[in-house]
């Protein structure tokens, strides 16, 4: 089976100096520059051969990548179901170019706190969240809100949760990951993530809950599936192994008269080869991060394979009724 996801990275580039990510200020990231829109786009249609369903658009923060409406649109003509997580800083300025092209738009906020939101944030970017949703929501668009629950952010989430009920929009509330040496959720914070997940307005994905509760991918047993089922390009037009968040290998992309060849790259034997070890190298120990976790999660028929299905169907039951109230 070919991979479902792909975490396409377009730029590392941020307006944000997030608490709990070193994307933009990352030394090996600094200077790493981003390809012209044709080079995404020939990559798009080997994505496509290749049998992707989703492209998950990323960053950094995506918005700074000029040309994204025209790559956003490719990807639509091209039949993929987009998504697109950003801050919300900067969509204002991009809406109406954007308008009709992520049938997943989110934006990320986890705290109804302005001055909180500059010290998990890095910058003053409140109130143009706020913004962004009520835009988006006028345009069409069904947007949801990434809440990422910390040890700091936890004791302000239900406030955030009923704000969002307020707006008219889904709350994704995930638990922080390992990455920045960041504080994780402690036993009680997991149980009130728990409690919070009651809400009506509230998906957390229950498979991750359990999988982080007992201590995440296990290297003698890994239940990760980064390659098999992830595939990650970066904005400098490589092939990432096993994941961005911990790759260690990086294959270039090639294009020959505007061909791209990521699909061969991916079935290649270097690849497939490097895909039997995924989740057991010793940075996959206790690894909980969820990026790669949602199509870890489909297959093989496990206890969180069915969680997930369980939360992915109500994920879509509420996004249905949120799309059916929005205004045409
Ligand atoms: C990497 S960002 C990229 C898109 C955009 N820059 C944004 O922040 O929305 C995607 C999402 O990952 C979340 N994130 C970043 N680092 C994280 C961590 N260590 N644990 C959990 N979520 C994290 C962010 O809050 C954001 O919602
Ligand atoms: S806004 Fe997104 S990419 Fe930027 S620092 Fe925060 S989490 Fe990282
Ligand atoms: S377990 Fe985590 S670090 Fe290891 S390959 Fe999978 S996602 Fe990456």
């Amino acid at each position: 089976m070919p991979p479902v996801l792909a975490n396409y990275y377009l730029t590392y580039k941020c307006n944000s100096r997030c608490v709990y990510c070193d994307i933009p200020v990352n030394p090996n990231n600094v200077k790493v520059k981003e390809v012209n829109p044709q080079i995404i786009i020939e990559n798009l249609q080997a994505l496509k051969r290749l049998g992707v369903k989703v492209i998950d658009f990323t960053g950094g923060e995506p918005l700074v990548y000029k040309n994204l409406p025209q790559v956003l649109k490719a990807a639509k003509d091209l039949g993929f179901y987009t998504s697109l997580a950003n801050t919300g800083t900067l969509y204002p300025y991009k809406a109406h170019q954007l308008k009709g092209l992520v049938d997943d738009l989110k934006f990320s906020l986890s705290t109804t706190d302005p001055d909180e939101y500059k010290v998990e944030r890095g910058i003053d970017g409140y109130s143009k969240v706020i913004e962004s949703v009520k835009l988006a929501k006028s345009l069409g668009q069904s947007p949801s809100i990434i809440a990422t629950a910390t040890p700091n952010s936890l004791p302000g989430m239900e406030k955030l949760i009923k704000l969002a009920y307020d707006l008219g929009v889904i709350v994704l509330l995930g638990p922080v990951f390992d990455y920045c040496d960041n504080e994780l959720l402690n036993q009680e914070n997991l149980q009130e993530l728990e409690r919070l997940m009651k809400y009506e307005n509230v998906c957390l994905n229950e498979a991750f809950l359990e999988f982080f509760k007992n201590g995440g991918n296990q290297i003698n047993n890994p239940r990760c599936r980064a390659i098999s089922s992830n595939i990650v390009i970066s904005p400098d037009d490589y092939l990432l192994l096993p994941c961005y968040h911990m790759f260690d290998e990086k294959l270039k992309i090639q294009h020959v008269n505007g061909i791209s060849n990521l699909d061969e790259l991916w079935h290649s034997f270097a690849v497939q080869e490097k895909r039997k070890k995924e989740g057991s190298w010793s940075f996959c120990q206790g690894c909980t991060i969820w990026c790669y976790f949602e199509t870890s999660f489909l297959w093989p028929p496990d206890k969180y394979f069915w969680l997930n299905a369980r939360s992915k169907t109500l994920w879509f039951k509420e996004k249905l009724k949120q799309k059916m109230l929005a205004p045409k």
